[in-house]
């Protein structure tokens, strides 16, 4: 059974994370979506509502498992008895941070491979950042996140009366 984790904060999920998911899903037998909890950061979403949103979003899809940790990725990985963390790439701006991230990651634990997915050619601009920025600013992101996350942001950010 091939299997890969796929870590990220996930705050919210996107259009460009399903697409790495799907396309995952080609090459591995089952996807590990990691939602990485960081005690220092604020998200905009609970880690539950994080959890709810991805399940919500890739549907009753048996090889995928939406799952959080906390703490170091490959310890995560052991823990699970994985091997392979696939991570997406859209742009060369990504590039020196995950190649950082993938090195560090085989200097700690060499028997653990990073793979990487070019997001889809109508994701690249599509991040979780500037998703809740447009959102939060009254920006309309549809199309950019699953309809659950839309509705979500939607209420999130709705104007209050009184
Ligand atoms: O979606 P993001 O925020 O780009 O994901 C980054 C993430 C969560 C994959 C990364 O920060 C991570 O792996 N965090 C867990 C802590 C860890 O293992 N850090 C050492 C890697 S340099």
């Amino acid at each position: 059974m091939r299997v890969a984790i796929y870590p990220g904060s996930f705050d919210p999920v996107t259009n460009g994370h399903l697409s790495i998911i799907h396309r995952g899903l080609e090459l591995f037998d089952r996807v590990v979506v990691a939602i990485a909890t960081n005690p220092k950061k604020v998200p905009l979403f609970s880690v539950e509502e994080r959890v709810q949103l991805i399940r919500q979003a890739v549907g009753n899809d048996p090889r995928v498992e939406v799952d959080h940790f906390q703490g170091l990725l490959v310890d995560y990985a052991h823990q699970r008895g994985v091997k392979v963390v696939m991570r997406g790439l859209r742009a060369v701006s990504d590039f020196e941070y995950e190649f950082m991230m993938a090195n560090m990651n085989r200097k700690l634990a060499p028997n653990i491979e990073t793979v990487f997915m070019m997001t889809g050619e109508g994701s690249f601009y599509i991040s979780s950042q500037n998703i809740r920025e447009a959102a939060s600013l009254g920006g309309n992101v549809e199309g950019m996140v699953p309809p659950g996350v839309l509705l979500k942001l939607r209420e999130r950010f709705e104007p209050k009366n009184g």
